[in-house]
């Protein structure tokens, strides 16, 4: 039986927000997988792109996944782009109940506007069109990865984390 979730998806749909308020809610540790990852190289996610690659930011994604899955009974909120290596997903999905939150082009650009400094894919001139061309190419591989998909366009944290553990209740496999 599985005790940790995982809640994957795009920049913006919620991981952090809804991760934290879940664990809490669920009497569950809350890892959250870029701060494990400034932590362990000691630099912010937009010195590690600038200075050593976005390879490099992966590699140290990777290892840092690993580190989390090995913990029992957590929420690990998962940056954006964990799913574009399948190391990650097969390892997700050993432990956790995955969730895919996603939300609207529209809603992702207002929620990650003013903090491109933090977000160094969103650093570019035409956001939208980055948005809808990330979003486009990694579609399939959210999709492919999740048990559960919510979309949070039109909802708050809270009512997103009431719907989680509604759709946990139905999922076999989980022990809360
Ligand atoms: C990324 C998402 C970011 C962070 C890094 C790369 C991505 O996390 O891991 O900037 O590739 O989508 P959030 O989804 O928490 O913003």
């Amino acid at each position: 039986m599985k005790t940790s979730i995982a809640l994957i998806g795009f920049m913006g749909t919620g991981k952090t927000a809804v991760g934290k308020v879940l664990a809490a809610r669920l009497g569950k540790e809350f890892i959250e997988l870029d701060a494990a990852i400034e932590q362990k190289s000691g630099k912010t996610i937009p010195e590690i792109f600038q200075q050593d690659g976005e390879i490099s930011f992966r590699e140290i994604e990777i290892e840092v996944a690993k580190e989390a899955v090995a913990s029992k009974n957590t929420v690990i909120a998962c940056g954006g782009g964990i799913v574009l290596n399948t190391i990650n997903v097969d390892r997700l999905r050993r432990e956790c109940v995955i969730i895919c939150l996603t939300a609207s082009p529209g809603v992702i650009l207002r929620r990650t506007s003013g903090d491109s400094s933090e977000r160094p894919l969103l650093a570019v001139a035409d956001r939208t069109a980055q948005i809808k061309e990330l979003l486009r190419f990694r579609r399939p591989f959210y999709e492919r990865a999740a048990d559960i998909i919510i979309n949070t366009s039109r909802l708050k944290t809270d009512s997103v984390v009431e719907l989680i553990i509604e759709r946990l209740k139905e999922h076999a496999g989980y022990r809360q």
